[in-house]
């Protein structure tokens, strides 16, 4: 974890193992002519990590096979899911923006001028930038830097250091008297805040459905973490002098006629995000996957409730990853994401058993998104 992005290195190191299959795949890697090793100029180019290549072969070696999310999102996997959210189908990123368009000014009338927002999996601060916007309707201009704002620092984490200095550029010039101080951090792993001045509240932000991503044992060990993290030294404090929220937007719709094709449209849009997995395990750590023989397949688990992502293999083939063989029958899936969908009792139990209460909650005209404000 490290709270000033510029600390985070520029460049990967490769070593050897499935970074150096990786590099000798990519030619990521090469040596100039005084011998000196040059390195890629940006991470998110770079191989995958030797531990996601160790996850990456775990997983497609167990009798069920699997891969990380997190494999996800490279460069091209962030340009295929932005392209996901701007799909007719994909009601979701649409229907959320609007209702936070809504509801901020009710939010943010709860918190007292000069509060601290603290976004958790922030790759862009589109969301965060409806409640930054939101002035206090006591109207009282209180000569902060962010002039009358309700929010006068914003700290947005994210695995990914070049999202967060693409944040903390953009801000810097559209929201000058805004404090930004990015946290590069995996949210699965606690996290202490940074340094900064008091603020007057704080507001933790978990939006677009992640919640929904992670099994609900974790989901609720993310939501007991988050509580710790925002309850810093001295808790607990006193609860008028500093309030502490968290705004959770999450899925509601269990109607599988409209959530099958938001996870399988017809332009195949979401396949090429799901194969983007086997590519990048081609193009990282030296895989022989070929993806077009792999269908992408969506699936509604009632019993679950969750849309599940598969890949599935059109034939029997041996494939090579890292220096190993990896057999497929015919048919056989590799599981590669899970979506939840909550109704919201269950949301509620699992909020409850993090130790959070549900203090406002919002939803959509058609009952698909919720946004609910934990205290
Ligand atoms: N958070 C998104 C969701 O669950 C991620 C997502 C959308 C996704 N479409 C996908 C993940 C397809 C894997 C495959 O809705």
């Amino acid at each position: 974890m490290t709270y000033d992005d510029e600390a985070e290195p520029e460049t990967s190191v490769v070593f050897s193992g499935a970074r150096g299959a990786a590099r000798r795949a990519s030619g990521g890697q090469n040596a100039s002519p005084n011998g000196q090793v040059l390195t890629r100029p940006r991470p998110e180019a770079a191989a995958v990590s030797a531990q996601a290549a160790r996850a990456a072969l775990g997983g497609l070696t167990a009798p069920r096979k699997t891969l990380p999310p997190s494999l996800f999102y490279d460069e091209e996997g962030c340009r295929l899911f932005y392209e996901i959210t701007k799909l007719p189908e994909y009601y979701l990123t649409r229907t959320e923006f609007r209702l936070l368009e809504t509801t901020a000014p009710e939010v943010t009338s709860l918190l007292p001028a000069g509060a601290t927002l603290v976004e958790y999996g922030a790759s862009d601060e589109t969301k965060a930038e409806i409640l930054l916007r939101q002035t206090n309707p006591a109207g009282e201009p209180d000569g902060e830097p962010n002039g009358d704002s309700v929010f006068r620092s914003y700290i947005p984490i994210d695995v990914a250091a070049p999202a967060l200095r693409a944040i903390r550029d953009r801000l810097a010039d559209r929201r000058p008297g805004l404090t930004v101080i990015p946290v590069t951090a995996d949210f699965m792993r606690p996290i202490a805040l940074p340094a900064r001045r008091s603020e007057s509240a704080l507001m933790g932000f978990f939006p677009g459905s992640t919640i929904g991503n992670l099994e609900p044992g974790p989901a609720v060990a993310f939501l007991r973490r988050a509580r710790l993290t925002l309850h810093p030294e001295g808790w607990p404090r006193s609860e008028a002098a500093h309030p502490v929220r968290f705004l959770l937007g999450f899925d509601t719709c269990r109607d599988p006629a409209r959530l099958l094709p938001a996870y399988d449209d017809p332009a195949g849009v979401t396949a090429r995000f799901n194969r983007n997995l086997l590519a990048r395990l081609n193009r990282e750590a030296g895989g022989t996957f070929d993806p077009d023989d792999f269908a992408h397949r969506a699936v509604w688990n009632e019993a679950e409730s969750r849309i599940e992502m598969h890949l599935v293999s059109r034939s029997a083939r041996t494939v090579m990853l890292a220096g190993q063989k990896i057999g497929f029958a015919r048919g056989e899936t590799i599981h590669t994401e899970n979506s939840y969908k909550y109704a919201p009792e269950r949301m509620r139990a699992m909020v409850e058993a993090a130790g959070w209460s549900r203090q406002r909650a919002w939803t959509d005209p058609d009952g698909l998104f919720a946004l609910w404000l934990l205290a």
